[in-house]
């Protein structure tokens, strides 16, 4: 029934279908899948999970206790600005069927930072971790003021905050991942989010989100800077401006981040390039790999490539709800085929994204094979 429901709503225009899933999450109308617990910690948290709901999908945190039960052992809401904003003109976001794929350019349509507080502060039980990704508005002078308003109005609801400095679809914004701009913006969220005050030791921790189209050496600076101001943590990646050779939908040269199945490769190898800077520095930061990922299979390559959580969205978007539970036991049975019993044992491989594919795709043929044989 869910994945025929999900069939009819792939029928409707890409925005529509999305809000509708909104409402029907909010109401309750959706699957709720057993738990699978494949625990995980990082930056002091307990996930029960290590796959999380990317941000963009639920931006005004209305439906997060529904995703919640499709199986996510973290959901991160947002992007959230200050002050409420429409975002671009429609149409803003497009399916490439064909290609497994989506390019939106939403611009951060967001009810703003008092409504998404409003949303948070009637959470009342704790289904999971709860990350909150937090934007700066378009036509704001002072954007890392915007991170700073942000990070002291919603982080008491936070259990970790997202710095976002990645869509490609607010001006200038992917400008503040470097030097000056990035040192600025991190540095207000912390302030803000200290300002908000709560003991020490309660305060969430902060998260930095950045692009795929960064080259190595932008990717270690960066990262750098960020772990000198304090940085919990890289969520690593956005969707991409590039477009592959290997798209052939009509819609392919829409403006706006493309995300889906040709990201997969690239947002891969930012994990393992990021790993192995962290590795190198010896500098304790989590990672969590987005971009891209649509089975199980791919989630474990981002884990063996030093991952220590996943996110998706645009899988979710394209093969309804069920690939959450599906993508779990899939990942349990390929740990379980390599004979390892926790996500840590898995980041603990290290392997190049080269390695990590090749692993990856042999130990699902072996567990399917396993799976079939029993
Ligand atoms: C329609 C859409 C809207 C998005 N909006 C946001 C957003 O508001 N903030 C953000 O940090 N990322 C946003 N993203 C990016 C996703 O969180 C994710 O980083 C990216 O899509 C790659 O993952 P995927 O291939 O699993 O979708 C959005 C993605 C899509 C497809």
């Amino acid at each position: 029934m869910w994945q025929l429901a999900a069939k009819l709503t792939s029928r409707l225009p890409a925005e529509l279908a999305h809000n509708l899933t909104i409402q029907a999450l909010r109401l309750g109308l959706a699957p709720v899948a057993s738990k699978l617990l494949l625990p995980t910690k990082i930056a002091g948290m307990a996930f029960e999970n290590p796959v999380g709901l990317a941000a963009g999908f639920d931006k005004n945190a209305e439906a997060y206790v529904g995703a919640f039960r499709l199986g996510f052992g973290c959901v991160e809401v947002g992007t959230i600005t200050p002050l409420p904003q429409m975002g671009n003109p429609r149409p803003r976001v497009f399916r490439l069927t064909a290609d497994d794929a989506v390019i939106n350019r939403y611009g951060f349509n967001s009810k703003g930072m008092r409504v998404a507080a409003a949303h948070l502060s009637s959470r009342s039980a704790k289904h999971g971790i709860l990350g909150v990704n937090i934007g700066a508005n378009k036509l704001s002078q002072d954007k890392a003021a915007d991170y700073h308003k942000s990070a002291a109005h919603l982080s008491r609801f936070a259990d970790y905050l997202t710095v976002n400095l990645s869509s490609p679809n607010t001006p200038g914004l992917r400008d503040l991942q470097h030097e000056e701009g990035l040192r600025a913006c991190l540095q207000a969220a912390f302030d803000g989010r200290d300002e908000a005050g709560g003991p020490k030791a309660g305060r969430p921790p902060i998260f930095v989100k950045l692009a795929p189209d960064l080259d190595a050496v932008e990717l270690f600076r960066s990262m750098d800077i960020a772990l000198d101001c304090g940085i919990s943590g890289f969520i690593l990646t956005n969707t991409t401006t590039s477009r592959p050779a290997s798209l052939f939908s009509a819609l392919k040269d829409e403006a706006g981040g493309l995300s889906g199945q040709p990201l997969t490769s690239l947002a891969l190898q930012k994990i393992a390039e990021a790993a192995k800077h962290l590795r190198g520095s010896g500098q304790p930061a989590a990672l969590i790999g987005v971009g891209g990922i649509g089975s199980a299979e791919q989630a474990y390559a981002r884990l063996l490539a030093g991952a220590d959580l996943v996110q998706l969205y645009t899988a979710l978007a394209l093969q309804g709800p069920l690939m959450v539970a599906d993508l779990l036991a899939g990942l349990r049975a390929m740990m379980k085929a390599d004979g390892l019993s926790t996500i840590a044992d898995v980041k603990q491989a290290g392997l190049s994204a080269k390695q990590a594919v090749r692993h990856a795709s042999h130990v699902a043929i072996e567990s399917a094979k396993l799976h079939s044989d029993n």
